[in-house]
């Protein structure tokens, strides 16, 4: 399969190769994204949604690193993240659920041991990750504003 999700968790994407760290779940390879177990230049594209959150800045870092290697030349990364905006906004003008809806998009809703957030986005510092690991062609896609899709390419 030329396609990879990273993160796959319970809601696998359709047509990927799925990747996760627990083995208590349905995914096809179990591992830590910080050492993708796939040749240099193995794919057309890496999807991961609600994942990159999970690490923090350093890991962050090395995950998209191994994402970059992993990636055919021209290859596409999508990535779909909490907007921190958003939920910090939220945060702080709403009470009640929504205040709670917030913290657990900042923090991680906590079920299980990588249920944690230990990073958060806008598209400026996503950006500035992806840039200084060498992506290029950075795009904000049109999605609902408490969400940042964005994809970019390895060349
Ligand atoms: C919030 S879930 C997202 C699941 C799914 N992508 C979705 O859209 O709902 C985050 C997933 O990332 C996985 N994960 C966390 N840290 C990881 C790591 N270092 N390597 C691989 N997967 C990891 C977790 O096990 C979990 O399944």
């Amino acid at each position: 399969m030329k396609k990879l999700e990273i993160g796959s968790g319970n809601k696998p994407k359709e047509g990927y190769l799925h990747f996760d760290i627990r083995k208590d779940i349905n995914v096809d390879v179990v591992g830590d994204a910080k050492n993708l177990p796939f040749e240099n230049n193995s794919f057309e594209e890496v999807f991961s949604r609600f994942f990159l959150e999970h690490l923090d800045r350093k890991d962050a870092l090395k995950v998209l690193s191994e994402i970059f290697r992993v990636l055919k030349n021209n290859g596409k990364l999508e990535l779909i993240v909490p907007n921190l905006n958003y939920f910090c906004r939220l945060f702080i003008d709403e009470t009640g659920q929504k205040k709670q809806w917030a913290l657990n998009k900042i923090y991680g809703f906590e079920n299980y041991f990588e249920d944690h957030h230990f990073f958060g986005y806008d598209f400026e510092i996503l950006s500035n990750f992806l840039n200084e690991i060498g992506f290029a062609n950075i795009e904000k896609l049109e999605s609902e504003e408490q969400y940042l899709h964005v994809i970019c390419y390895k060349n």
